[in-house]
């Protein structure tokens, strides 16, 4: 499929941006500094924390946040277990989800978890981190998918 192409310029904190590619939902998030700095707090909870798997994501994309810029964050919003659409809750906040809840997916088909880097939970069915998909900024407020 061809590439597609998001502006981001109006995208707001907490606001997610949904593109389809490939026939595939995208999800462009971005996050705010509360959420950029609880992400590293969850890594001993995490199956796969420095996404050590590469079938996840392009080999450009590296650390705990997943992403080119900090707070954007690009994900493939799909449930790695059986491609549910998983839910965003952006806010840190512990019920209904999780005692250390610090915002992310939920997938109501079978109760995956992911943080709001596409992370997985350890001890849920989803077998991987959400896929971040190929991409590029052609400028600052422009990200070319594909
Ligand atoms: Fe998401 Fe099963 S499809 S947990």
């Amino acid at each position: 499929g061809a590439p597609v192409t998001a502006d981001i310029s109006g995208l707001q904190e907490g606001q997610r941006l949904i593109l389809e590619w490939r026939g595939q939902p995208i999800w462009i998030v971005k996050r705010s500094k509360a959420i950029l700095d609880a992400l590293p707090t969850l890594d001993s909870r995490l199956r796969d924390p420095q996404s050590a798997n590469k079938d996840q994501q392009p080999e450009y994309i590296k650390g705990e946040g997943r992403s080119l810029k900090p707070d954007i964050s690009v994900l493939v919003g799909l449930c790695t277990h059986l491609g549910c659409s998983p839910e965003m809750v952006a806010e840190i906040r512990p019920e209904p989800y999780d005692a250390d809840w610090k915002g992310g997916y939920f997938c109501p088909c079978h109760k995956s978890r992911f943080d709001m880097a596409g992370r997985v939970f350890q001890g849920v069915p989803a077998p991987t981190n959400l896929l971040v998909p190929p991409h590029y900024y052609e400028n600052d407020t422009t990200i070319i998918i594909g």
